[in-house]
């Protein structure tokens, strides 16, 4: 970090301080006042993950697709700031012109999956299957979102392609129009329940170790393979355990078990059902009263779940309490410090990718974008 960087988070921590011995009534006037003096230059988008005092004050909720999509349609605006994760800031600033700016109230709100895969060893890789066969004519690099900019700007330069967890089906199908194998980072287990609920079986996919050579494989099943899955995860999701769906079946006949497909596969396997966050909050939303549901998501969304539909049985899969922590920095304290800055003009936290790589992952979010969904 630089001498000039390292000022500016010192000055940052210390105007956030400021803001700690406010009261929450206080908070709250002070965010809308400021929502109304930046008006229609400002919009606040809210990830599903959110907790309700932020999602309170978001202009648009939903899921990372969701999200991408309105914040590409919102040129208008001069200001988005993202209640979310990085990597869901980045994207924004992808798909929006240069003159917007792109804020992320707290930038400690990360993605631990997203870190797993680092540029670097997505290189190495490709090394290892251009030394086995053509990898740029055989093999698609499919890169979910939850990722850093630089990844999707090397899936642009190899012809690949972004997916989030609402689409990664149709991509899948896309890619293998266009090449017969794939390359999926850096979710294994978004990767192999995509993969299986187009068809494919586990003998033709292949978990990826980037820190063995060739990934822990010989180069005849690499040749053998058809997709070849990133050894990354999503600690949030991987505490939903098969037991615990076996455990709320047995005890409510009639619940149906909805789960995201960042779930290990023992959990996936036995759910009704498998989406994202907005599939979720639809699915559960238009179920008619008295239903029961047992939800493997982060726990923000599943608590407001029950609390706006108290006329059904929800429950968060887990026996033990599981957030995303990251998401859970952005607090109602950073979203008015960096929306009062705004106000003053002064811009705190832009998240701004370098324009080589906005041009490069600008072109595999396009690839995503233009199927349609
Ligand atoms: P969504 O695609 O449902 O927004 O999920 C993003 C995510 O990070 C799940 O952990
Ligand atoms: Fe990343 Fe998991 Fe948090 Fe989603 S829930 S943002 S995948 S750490």
């Amino acid at each position: 970090m630089d001498v000039s960087s390292s000022a500016m988070l010192h000055k940052s921590a210390r105007e956030i301080q400021s803001y700690q011995s406010l009261l929450p009534e206080e908070i709250h006037v002070r965010t809308v006042q400021a929502k109304e003096a930046l008006g229609h230059h400002l919009v606040i988008l809210g990830h599903n993950y959110q907790r309700d005092e932020v999602i309170e004050f978001s202009d648009f909720q939903g899921d990372s697709l969701k999200l991408a999509r309105i914040s590409s349609e919102l040129s208008d605006r001069k200001y988005i700031v993202f209640c979310g994760v990085s990597f869901m800031a980045e994207t924004a600033d992808i798909l929006s012109p240069s003159n917007q700016v792109v804020i992320l109230p707290d930038l400690a709100a990360g993605c631990s999956m997203a870190d797993m895969a680092e540029l670097e060893d997505v290189e190495t890789v490709w090394e290892s299957l251009c030394a086995i066969f053509p990898a740029e004519e055989k093999v698609m690099p499919v890169v979910y979102v939850n990722s850093t900019a630089e990844l999707k700007a090397f899936c642009g330069t190899h012809g690949g392609i972004t997916c989030t967890s609402s689409n990664a089906q149709s991509v899948f199908r896309w890619a293998f129009e266009h090449r017969e194998k794939i390359l999926f980072f850096p979710d294994e287990h978004l990767g192999r329940y995509t993969a299986k609920s187009i068809g494919l079986k586990e003998s033709d996919l292949l978990v990826w170790d980037p820190s063995l050579p060739n990934g822990g494989h010989t180069p005849e099943e690499i040749r053998q393979a058809t997709v070849l899955l990133w050894k990354g995860f999503c600690s949030v999701h991987l505490m939903f355990r098969p037991e615990h769906v076996r455990a709320f079946r047995s005890n409510y006949s009639d619940l149906k078990v909805i789960v995201h497909p960042e779930c290990c596969e023992g959990v996936v396997e036995q759910a009704d059902l498998v989406g994202s966050t907005e599939l979720i909050i639809q699915t559960v939303s238009n179920s008619a009263p008295g239903t029961t549901w047992a939800i493997g998501t982060e726990l923000n969304l599943v608590n407001r779940l029950k609390r706006i539909h108290a006329d059904k049985k929800i429950f968060f899969l887990s026996p033990t309490v599981c957030q995303c922590s990251t998401m859970f920095r952005i607090d109602p304290i950073h979203l008015l410090w960096a929306i009062e800055n705004l106000v003053d003009g002064h811009v705190v936290n832009r998240i701004s990718v370098p324009a080589d790589e906005k041009w490069w992952a600008g072109r595999a979010l396009d690839r995503m974008m233009s199927l349609g969904f």
